[in-house]
């Protein structure tokens, strides 16, 4: 993989009538700029990359965002949210516990030891 780690944020809207609801009412397009600025930001581009997704099919988790390879979902609500997965997630490689989506979706699921490739 090129990348050491790719994070995926969903960004679907869906009316505001519909029920399920969507991650971009909740903000996550702003969540995805920010993700993206403090890459760069921290020069960590190269190895990390973030995507805009579609529906991530956590709509009630949302914001979600799912980090790969190591499979680990997370709610990521605020600026402060994206700041905790970058230093301890992506810097110090440390699952944000108090952020993971409950099981099944909580960390690891393709069974991937949490370890970033050096
Ligand atoms: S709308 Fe974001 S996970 Fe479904």
């Amino acid at each position: 993989m090129k990348y050491q780690h790719h994070i995926f944020v969903c960004t679907n809207r869906r009316p505001d009538d519909n029920p399920k609801g969507c991650c971009a009412t909740k903000g996550s397009e702003a969540i995805l700029s920010f993700f993206k600025e403090e890459v760069q930001k921290r020069g960590l581009k190269g190895k990390v990359r973030v995507n805009q997704a579609g529906c991530l099919d956590t709509c009630a988790m949302g914001p979600s965002v799912v980090i790969y390879p190591e499979a680990v979902w997370y709610t990521v609500r605020t600026e402060e949210d994206v700041l905790a997965v970058i230093d301890q997630h992506l810097i110090q490689n440390k699952v944000v516990e108090e952020m993971l989506m409950p099981a099944p979706w909580a960390k690891g699921q393709n069974g991937l030891p949490f370890k970033t490739p050096k």
